[in-house]
């Protein structure tokens, strides 16, 4: 398989996806432990979103936030909002879903806007960690770590392309 001329090389099969998820989203609803706020980061985590939800047991309310963050540089200035959340999260426990936790910058920032409303404990999930490179900030949970690779598919892109994929596929160089 291609995209945008380079050739994918799959990381982790949709099968793979469904058998971590089932492995943690248990430990994500004990770690809370009552009712809470999902908040998914658009668009790269409409589908992560979308398949943990539908593993939990407890109470929850679901919302999306878009923002839009990837540059070269990485100060929390980049991190510019789109589309901010609908509902109010004063007083309650949040879950936010990314699709993948790179330099750390785009969850800095959503921890301390999601903090300014009001928000009682924050708690955070990446699909993925990408593990060479020291966050500026530490996850709750993730599904896997992968190396310094450009990854694409379920829901992650290159230039809005690649979306679609359903597992997740690193770009060879
Ligand atoms: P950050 O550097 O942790 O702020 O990551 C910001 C965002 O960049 C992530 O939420 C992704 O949407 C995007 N991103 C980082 N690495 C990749 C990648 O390998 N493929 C696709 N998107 C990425
Ligand atoms: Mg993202």
């Amino acid at each position: 398989m291609k995209l945008a001329g380079k050739r994918l090389k799959e990381l982790f099969s949709q099968s793979q996806i469904q058998n971590r998820l089932d492995e943690i989203a248990p430990k994500i609803e004990s770690a809370i432990g009552e009712k809470f706020v999902v908040i998914g980061v658009l668009k790269g985590a409409f589908i992560i979103t979308a398949d943990l939800v539908r593993r939990f047991k407890l109470p929850i309310l679901i919302d999306f936030i878009w923002i839009s963050s990837y540059g070269l540089k990485s100060s929390p200035g980049d991190v510019k909002l789109i589309c901010d959340i609908s509902l109010n999260i004063e007083n309650q426990k949040v879950l936010i879903v990314e699709d993948i936790l790179d330099t750390g910058q785009s969850l800095e920032w959503l921890s301390s806007h999601l903090e300014k409303k009001g928000a009682k404990e924050i708690f955070t999930f990446a699909l993925l960690k990408k593990s060479r490179r020291q966050a500026r900030i530490e996850i709750n949970f993730h599904g896997f770590e992968i190396g310094d690779e450009f990854v694409v598919g379920y829901g992650m892109d290159l230039a809005e392309e690649g979306r679609e994929l359903p597992g997740v596929y690193a770009l060879e160089l």
